[in-house]
């Protein structure tokens, strides 16, 4: 964070900084509002359904219930500062979705993988959020990790599982090579502007590229070193 960077404790302080800045930080909340409950929606809730047993049921019900939890946090604070309501849910014509969410979601495998990988790539979002210079922001954040670190666990515990037979070991290295492909693009593009915003108000500390290289590293150690299977190349443009 830069010294300059503002710290911006309550949401009538936030009322009194630049323009940029406003806008920056309704820009993130947004896309958090939106993002969490589209997941939700298209992942977290059909996947109750394709649990095998009671236990998995169980807790797929924990993942999807904090998942709503999250669109339900951020769209809270969206709207104290100052995000009309239908801004913050998902909206045809609205703001395009993220590629991850045209995937179709078929098995318990992949279900399991989205956790494992996708749920990586929200924590490294929800990281940089933790420093954040706009306090209400940071505090949400630090609600929201141990939550998201709960999910990607459940991720690769059930993967550790899947892994032990041939069969479901296969259904989970497919699910990788469908999946993980996707996920780098979720960082947003090398050089951006938004993301200059963002490290000069303290609002994120990494660029895009970085942490790209970040989530690439520690997906590689889940998929190869924790599960033993292949990483397939990131998708070419995004
Ligand atoms: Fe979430
Ligand atoms: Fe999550």
């Amino acid at each position: 964070m830069t010294a300059a960077a503002p710290q911006v404790k309550t949401i009538d302080e936030f009322a009194q900084q630049s323009e940029e800045y406003q806008t920056a930080v309704r820009k993130i909340v947004r896309s958090h509002a939106i993002n969490e409950l589209y997941g939700a929606q298209v992942f977290d809730e059909p996947a109750i359904a394709l649990a095998p047993t009671p236990y998995a049921k169980w807790l797929t019900c924990r993942v999807a219930m904090e998942e709503y939890g999250h669109h339900v946090r951020f769209k809270e604070l969206g709207e104290q500062i100052g995000i009309p309501a239908g801004d913050l849910v998902p909206r045809a014509g609205g703001k395009r979705p993220l590629s991850l969410f045209d995937f179709r979601l078929e098995n318990w495998p992949e279900f399991c993988v989205l956790k494992l990988l996708g749920d990586l790539a929200e924590i490294l979002q929800v990281e940089d959020l933790l420093h954040c210079s706009f306090h209400p922001l940071r505090n949400l954040a630090r609600m929201t990790m141990p939550e998201e670190r709960f999910h990607a666990q459940f991720g690769e515990d059930f993967c550790i599982d899947l892994c032990e037979k041939p069969k479901s070991r296969a259904e989970v290295q497919g699910a990788v090579d469908r999946v993980f492909p996707i996920l780098p693009a979720f960082f947003g593009q090398a050089g951006s502007k938004n993301n200059e915003i963002y490290r000069r108000n303290g609002i994120k500390l990494r660029t895009n590229e970085e942490m790209r290289a970040d989530y690439i590293a520690r997906a590689r150690v889940l998929v190869e070193d924790k599960l033993g299977l292949r990483l397939p190349p990131p998708a070419q443009a995004a």
